[in-house]
């Protein structure tokens, strides 16, 4: 007999319980206004709710204006972002799937105009609060690219007050009702700037040493354990490998260092340390970072998550299988295909796919599926005549 799939199989994480291993990963969408989200998040994340996703994180959103990646960023650091947050979590879990939240700080990455207008660094901006110019802070004084600004370095009495930021943020994400919070540590943001040798050129605590790169990234995960509680899941996204000396070793010693202080999921990205999203070499092939979350879940014994060109059912099924991942995150995929999950169950067998989605979509769609029309979505292979018909 044909094994249940593991993709539809729940998993508890601390107190929450995923009805399936799906999880859209987080992605940007530029459409807050001065940090608020807007109906356009509360459309995005619902849709992908109802259409069956275990876990849908809202993206990266950022714990100082600073840190914003363009001026469209959602951001948490004052209170009056709770309750536009709070409709979207209300809406999310209503319809059985968890809500995570990114926390993010993009440092010396900061002040971009969108991706549709260039992603070019803005010469200035005025900042998304009342407080003069939209400055970038960054570990040491080192540009992220030959076009970008030198960004500032922070003081140390400034990395404190940074790493609280983090912490009330956390304690906000919580009011706001999320269920999973992960802190963005990779794609050349903060902490990764932190952690990286070609970016993080300090000489203090924080800096000089391995040990010492990562102590930011270990302070900000201890101060969002503090105000994150105990019952609810702490991810962390790291770039595995970058294009500037990054490696997986470096990286496995992190996840170990991070998971003992209360992280329950490493999610295993790589890159973005320079101009170029991701390595080069990787760039082409499906499931190109599969490879890290599995070596990364075998030498430091922490949960992951896999992302990167998962498309194909069959193809997430078996990183669970393989045992290379807990969990399988799906970014562009999902755009292209709000329902995957749906398609997913029907690739894998499962019985009643259609349940997957709710009551007012799948009932009838069950109901279409059973009078011989079709159950498969696709317009462009087979139309909606019975097999065989043009
Ligand atoms: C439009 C867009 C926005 C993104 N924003 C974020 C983000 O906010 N945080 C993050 O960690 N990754 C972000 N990513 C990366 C995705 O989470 C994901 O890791 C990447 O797209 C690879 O997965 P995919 O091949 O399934 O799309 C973004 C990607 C896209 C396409």
């Amino acid at each position: 007999m044909q094994q249940a799939p593991l993709l539809f199989q729940p998993l508890a994480l601390r107190g929450l319980i995923l009805r399936n291993r799906i999880v859209l990963s987080p992605m940007l969408t530029y459409a807050a206004e001065r940090g608020h989200v807007t109906d356009w998040h509360l459309m995005h994340l619902g849709k992908f709710a109802a259409g069956g996703t275990g876990l849908v994180f809202m993206e990266s959103t950022k714990v100082d204006p600073r840190g914003c990646t363009t001026p469209r960023d959602p951001g948490l650091w004052k209170d009056e972002f709770i309750p536009g947050l709070e409709r979207i979590t209300r809406f999310v879990k209503g319809h059985g799937a968890a809500i995570g939240i990114q926390l993010g700080h993009s440092g010396r990455k900061a002040r971009n105009s969108v991706p549709w207008e260039g992603r070019a660094p803005l010469a200035s901006h005025p900042g998304l609060e009342d407080d003069g110019d939209w400055e970038l802070v960054a570990p040491s004084a080192v540009a992220a690219s030959p076009a970008a600004e030198r960004p500032r370095a922070l003081t140390l009495p400034e990395i404190q007050d940074m790493v609280a930021a983090w912490g009330a943020a956390a304690g906000r994400a919580h009011r706001a009702g999320f269920d999973v919070l992960e802190v963005h540590g990779a794609h050349g943001y903060l902490l990764h700037q932190f952690l990286s040798p070609a970016a993080n050129q300090r000489n203090d605590a924080y800096g000089g040493s391995p040990e010492k790169r990562m102590r930011f990234a270990v302070e900000v995960v201890e101060e969002v354990r503090r105000h994150w509680p105990a019952e609810k899941p702490l991810f962390f996204r790291v770039s595995a490998i970058d294009e500037e000396g990054g490696t997986i070793e470096a990286t496995v010693a992190l996840a170990r260092a991070l998971h003992a202080r209360g992280v329950d999921m490493i999610d295993c990205s790589t890159g973005g340390m320079t101009a170029r999203s991701i390595t080069e070499a990787d760039r082409p092939r499906l499931g190109y970072q599969v490879q890290h979350a599995a070596r990364i879940r075998a030498e430091a014994a922490v949960a992951t998550m896999a992302v990167g060109l998962i498309i194909h059912a069959d193809q997430a099924e078996a990183i669970l299988r393989e045992g290379s991942a807990d969990l399988v995150a799906i970014g562009r995929e999902m755009l292209h295909n709000p329902n995957w999950p749906l398609d997913a169950a029907q690739k894998l067998g499962v019985p009643a796919p259609f349940a997957v989605l709710p009551p007012a979509y799948g009932y009838w769609l069950e109901k279409r599926d059973r009078s011989g029309f079709g159950g498969r979505p696709s317009t462009w292979q087979a139309g909606m005549g019975p097999a065989g018909a043009p």
